[in-house]
């Protein structure tokens, strides 16, 4: 019989909540993520540990059938994946930041300026709807060193508690988006993996009502 296969973020601030509802839907997977993939014993599932930019177009591929993944993710890489259901857990904002310094009025105050993120399409996309031009630097980590060091004007990053924000001397000014985490699938996924991400879709909606 075949398994769903799903990703899961490896290393980072989904790991935890995600490993946590798997469990509290009845699944018991047999290891951590020091393996890159663990099978449940008790219902038919592969879980994939992945690095969270690469899940997108593991799921445009067919490699994996569904992940759990935050939406922010999606937006800036899957715009053709469908989210199934949100889980209500990691919420956080995509947000421009500057320097506590800068007097911002508005966005047109970024017309021209450099931009520090590790998010260039949600940038790109925010920038045109807005008629600016800028210039976008690609940070895959620690963005929100950029303006201290003299690499940029202003970031575009995760906003989760604003404590790193707070510590780099920045200020959010716009939130581009909001997300939190969700169950996508992959566009390509077959009638059978369907049916037991149904399945999976079905306790994972009597969790969450649970939880409210
Ligand atoms: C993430 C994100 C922000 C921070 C937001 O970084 O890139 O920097 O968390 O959280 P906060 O508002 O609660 O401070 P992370 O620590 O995951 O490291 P990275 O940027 O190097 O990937
Ligand atoms: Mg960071």
């Amino acid at each position: 019989m075949s398994k769903l296969k799903i990703a899961v973020q490896k290393s980072g601030r989904l790991h935890d909540d995600s490993m946590q509802i798997l469990k509290e839907v009845g699944i018991s997977i047999d290891n951590g993520k020091d393996q890159l993939k663990a099978a449940a014993r008790n219902f038919p599932l592969e879980v994939f540990y992945l690095r969270n930019g690469d899940i997108p177009q593991y799921l445009k591929d067919g490699v994996v059938d569904a992940a759990i993944i935050g939406e922010n993710v999606l937006v800036e890489k899957g715009k053709d994946i469908t989210v199934v259901e949100k889980l209500g857990f990691s919420s956080c904002k995509v947000s421009v930041a500057v320097p506590k310094a800068f007097k911002y009025k508005g966005v047109q105050d970024l017309e021209g300026k450099r931009i520090a993120t590790s998010y260039p399409n949600t940038v790109n996309e925010f920038l045109k709807q807005h008629n600016i031009e800028a210039n976008i630097h690609i940070i895959n980590g620690s963005v929100e060193i950029a303006p201290n060091i003299g690499l940029a004007d202003a970031i575009v990053d995760i906003v989760s508690s604003g404590s790193t924000l707070f510590k780099n001397n920045l200020k959010e000014v716009e939130v581009i988006l909001k997300s939190e985490a969700v169950l996508a699938a992959s566009p390509v996924i077959s009638d059978e993996k369907q049916n037991i991400l149904d399945r999976l879709q079905f306790r994972l909606q009597s969790v969450l009502k649970g939880r409210k």
